[in-house]
């Protein structure tokens, strides 16, 4: 059957950007909530200058323990340099990230890098990557819109990840990171992405600023992808790219899958306790479009299964959605 490969990006995108840093222990719980949910592929953090993303300073810690505590789970780490890659390969990643910007002044804000140079050093990356046997993915931001430059024009996103392909990036990540996109562009250019990077290597990054993200992963969907990013509780955002607000919530995406017929692996119970925890963490309220629907749900069904209890029941299964 058709499945959705989702990773899970909260632990790297959404804590990137939060003004309540996370010690070492709680995001590690953010990432036992997921793996209990049934997530299978996370984001788990960055190798990028401590000086300029002070949230994710304590990288070299988290894999090490990811990996020993979780082996079966597929884990990624976003490196913006070869310097990103040895600190990654030395705490034993297994897979990393490249980031490139499809714009200049992108690049320039995001990693002090020209488009060229970024290029350059991505391709760098991959390759030294792949010398040490790491699986790798390729981040093409802004891939519709820049929050310096505007539209971003198709041809530079299509050379940018044909580029991508062609230094054997695992999966090549088409993300809308201001969340600016909506399902007819989104289906436009997938229809010209795939002509040059196979769609079982294509996924798809988005951010849900105005309301569309689902939407825009159902025009994906629709286009024959099958791999997404998404964010448990909806956070995330790039620090460096003005307007970015929360990435497509994961609860919202596999809501939408699972009623759509389309199995995920992941049990909304599982992600609505994430965002429970998610919420204590950060201090503040947290949650897709869906969240409210959700815990009424939640809510109800625990009402009944209470209420079955005390007649002497005992076996529960979790609704499906
Ligand atoms: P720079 O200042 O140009 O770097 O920063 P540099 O090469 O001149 O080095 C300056 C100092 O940083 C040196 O240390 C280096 O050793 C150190 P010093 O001698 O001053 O002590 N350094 C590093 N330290 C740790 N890890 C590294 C590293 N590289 C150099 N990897 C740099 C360039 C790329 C490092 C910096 O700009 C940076 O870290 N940027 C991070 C950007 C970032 O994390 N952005 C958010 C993630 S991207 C995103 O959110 C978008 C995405 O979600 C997709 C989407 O939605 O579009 C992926
Ligand atoms: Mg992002």
């Amino acid at each position: 059957m058709d499945t959705l490969h989702i990773t899970d990006v909260a632990p790297r995108d959404g804590l990137q950007n939060q003004s309540v840093h996370l010690s070492t222990e709680a995001k590690l719980g953010l990432i036992e909530r997921l793996v209990k949910a049934g997530v299978r592929s996370v984001e788990a953090t960055s190798f990028v200058s401590p000086k300029a993303v002070p949230q994710m300073a304590d990288a070299g810690e988290i894999v090490p323990r990811v990996i020993a505590r979780w082996p079966q789970l597929r884990s990624s780490v976003l490196v913006p340099n070869l310097k990103g890659l040895e600190r990654a390969h030395a705490a034993g990643a297994q897979e990393i990230a490249v980031v490139l910007s499809a714009t200049e002044t992108m690049n320039r804000k995001n990693i002090n890098m020209g488009l060229d140079e970024a290029l350059r050093v991505s391709e760098q990356t991959l390759a030294q990557a792949h010398a040490l046997g790491l699986r790798t993915r390729a981040y093409v931001a802004v891939a519709f819109d820049c929050p310096f430059e505007g539209e971003t024009p198709l041809r530079e996103v299509l050379r940018l990840a044909a580029r991508m392909y062609a230094a054997d990036a695992g999966e090549v990540v088409i993300a809308d990171t201001i969340g600016s996109a909506a399902p007819g562009e989104v289906r436009r250019r997938i229809a010209a992405l795939r002509d040059v990077v196979p769609l079982e290597r294509l996924a798809m990054h988005l951010h849900d600023t105005r309301g569309l993200g689902a939407a825009n992963a159902w025009a994906a969907l629709e286009a024959g992808v099958r791999r997404f990013d998404a964010s448990v509780g909806g956070i995330g955002g790039c620090p460096f790219a003005p307007g970015a607000a929360g990435n497509l919530a994961t609860e919202d995406l596999v809501l939408m899958a699972e009623r759509s017929g389309l199995p995920t692996g992941i049990s909304l119970d599982g992600l609505l306790d994430a965002v429970d925890f998610a919420e204590v963490q950060l201090e503040r309220p947290l949650g897709g479009r869906s969240i409210a629907w959700l815990r009424r749900q939640r809510a109800k069904r625990l009402e009944s299964e209470e209420s079955l209890r005390q007649r002497g029941y005992t076996q529960f299964e979790e609704e499906k959605p």
